[in-house]
């Protein structure tokens, strides 16, 4: 979910639904606002299900010159999406929005009297009532004996309504930044909200009280200390709201991939060596540890099965890919010898900051993989590649994950040359492979009608099989994922040697199959594999690199990738994947942009 708050001088209708827009991308189901009126002798909330576009039309025409408010945008966790469960929440004084989940709401709701009192489902209203049950006129004092009741994860935002044109936060894992603007104060749950007003930030420290009024700003810990703020810079691309003339920002974002690697690896790389130094990721952090463990949730984690691939290959040491939000919970072997690397587009995914943050405990080094500057996940860790990908808006990722693929390239090159498993002319070698992607993804990109075509013949089926081996596996894995999020399709990816152990019963007449095959090693295999899924009367669709292409057959449907290394062929095959996905959901009439229930950024566990 997203939060937004602002106190000062300017029209806070605007700047909470401007920001709101700007925050969507963690959940689009429902967006509410609550202005404060100076006098303090009212707080209105106008609150709806659906997109913040729903929301300004709900406010259209009415005057609203308050300049003092808070605001969210939703992605359900407790209860449906209903006008009723949108935030912001009042109960007696306390008007509130939240981020997080409450464990104990139903503990809480019995002892403070709430039940049979509610109008909405949620956790965050039985928060606001115990906030309301605290509260004796010292916002302070409330805040501080409410969290002490609360179990879970938290960023909430209050108004008091005895406090006009005052805001309270205060948190718990779920972040909140704020900022003192030249005229009065901002905070959000996340930077891309509050750039337009200011060029510092500050994270709210968990666990503090963070008051702001139009002349500033205060932050207190709970025993009452006043504490400086550690204000730190905005330094990321801010222009993100233009679709430079694409029907989707998905269509827009996978076009930029050609650049943005390109870019990339001309960025992190001097003569064509690999060099972190720009970015300060000591050579001791690669060389110090013998196993890699890569925490992260989604595409993220698909990108690191492709780079698990290459450290095996290459590096010749254990390297596991946990998913995020299973890892603690399975009693990981971990300590100062592991190195943790977290992936995240976001940097904001509650699940891999608290695996991180439980291997980080356990001893390990971690270095993360982010494309959003100064996120939670790079703060937290020891050191950051950054993935400078730009602003990635369309909730499917695309350039972000294949930007983590070729940056995983680069790190294992830097990994096997610091640790003596290459040679300077093999690293170099490695680079030079790497850096003919770019061009090999722009091609695949222009062949985007025939893969439009292919996409025609896939559009009415309700589930679909994506097979490969090796890293063709990952990227059938990726794939199917994009295809599910973003055209409803169900599709499942399975390793092709394992379909004969049970998912081969489902092959009927006309199923579609599409195959990857961009390995020279695995190519006759998988061609048994596609044979047998055809001999039970499957539609196969196959991507393969261009010099392993078979013999064209009958009824198969074909689209030739552009020749790199093998270990490289991931990043052209995924932009062929991505476009397939794409042209289902455009041709479906979808708002590809904006899949049903998904969130671009998720932040509750
Ligand atoms: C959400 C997004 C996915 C993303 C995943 C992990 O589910 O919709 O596209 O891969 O979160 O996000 P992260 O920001 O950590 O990469």
């Amino acid at each position: 979910c997203g939060i937004i708050g602002y106190t000062g001088k300017k029209s806070v209708k605007d700047v909470l639904l401007n920001g709101l827009e700007l925050l969507e991308y963690r959940g689009y189901d429902s967006a509410g606002i609550a202005l404060s009126d100076p006098d303090g002798t009212k707080t209105e909330i106008y609150k709806c299900a659906g997109r913040v576009a729903d929301l300004r039309k709900l406010c259209e025409g009415r005057k609203l010159t308050q300049t003092c408010g808070i605001g969210h945008t939703r992605w359900a966790t407790h209860g449906g999406v209903c006008d009723a469960n949108a935030h912001p929440h009042r109960v007696g004084k306390v008007t509130l929005v939240h981020n997080g989940i409450i464990e104990n709401y139903e503990e809480l709701a019995a002892e403070y009297g709430l039940l049979g009192k509610l109008r909405s489902q949620t956790d965050s209203e039985i928060a606001a009532g115990v906030f309301d049950h605290f509260y004796a006129g010292d916002p302070y004092d409330c805040i501080k004996k409410a969290v002490g009741k609360l179990k879970g994860t938290f960023a909430f935002v209050l108004m008091f309504a005895d406090f006009p044109e005052r805001i309270y936060s205060i948190r718990n894992v779920s972040p909140i930044v704020a900022a003192k603007t030249e005229d009065g104060a901002i905070l959000a749950s996340d930077v891309t909200a509050i750039g337009k007003y200011t060029g510092q930030y500050f994270v709210v420290p968990e666990y503090h009280v963070l008051t702001m009024t139009k002349d500033g700003i205060t932050l207190t810990d709970l025993d009452g200390n006043k504490k400086e703020p550690e204000y730190l810079e905005i330094d990321f691309e801010l222009n993100m709201s233009e679709k430079d003339g694409f029907p989707f920002y998905m269509e827009k974002e996978m076009a930029e991939q050609p650049r943005v690697i390109a870019r990339m690896l001309e960025e992190k790389t001097t003569e064509d060596l690999p060099d972190f130094s720009g970015e300060q990721v000591p050579d001791s952090l690669l060389t110090s540890c013998e196993s890699v463990c890569i925490i992260a949730c989604g595409s993220a984690m698909h990108a690191g099965l492709a780079g698990q691939f290459l450290m095996k290959k290459f590096l010749h040491i254990p390297v596991s890919v946990e998913m995020a939000s299973e890892y603690m919970y399975t009693d990981p072997v971990v300590d100062e010898k592991t190195l943790v690397i977290a992936v995240s587009q976001s940097g904001e995914t509650i699940d891999t900051l608290e695996a991180l943050k439980y291997a980080k405990q356990k001893g390990a080094g971690s270095l993360a993989v982010i494309n959003v500057k100064g996120s939670s996940i790079a703060r937290e860790s020891d050191a950051v590649l950054y993935t400078n990908a730009g602003p990635e808006i369309a909730v499917a990722s695309t350039k972000a994950y294949t930007s983590q693929l070729a940056l995983f390239a680069l790190l294992v090159a830097r990994m096997a040359y610091v640790r003596g498993d290459f040679t300077e002319t093999e690293t170099r070698d490695f680079v030079r492979e790497l850096k003919r992607v770019p061009d090999a993804m722009e091609k695949v990109l222009a062949g985007k009608e025939k893969i439009h075509h292919i996409a025609g013949r896939i559009i009415s089926a309700k589930d679909i099989f994506m097979i490969g081996r090796g890293l063709d596996y990952f990227i059938a894995m990726e794939g199917s994922l994009k295809l599910k999020e973003v055209s409803y399709i169900h599709s499942e990816a399975y390793a092709s040697g394992e379909l004969k152990h049970g998912p081969l019963a489902l092959i009927t007449e006309h199923t579609p199959v599409v195959a990857v095959a961009t390995q020279k090693q695995l190519l006759s295999k998988e061609v048994s594999n596609i044979r047998e899924v055809r001999s039970r009367g499957a539609d196969v669709v196959l991507f393969a690199k261009e010099q392993l292409m078979p013999e064209e057959e009958e009824g198969y449907l074909t689209f030739e990738l552009p020749d790199v290394r093998d270990e490289f062929m991931c990043l052209p095959a995924a932009a062929a994947l991505q476009l397939l996905a794409y042209y289902v959901s455009s041709d479906k009439g979808y708002d590809v942009d904006k899949p049903r229930n998904l969130a671009k950024v998720v932040t509750v566990e």
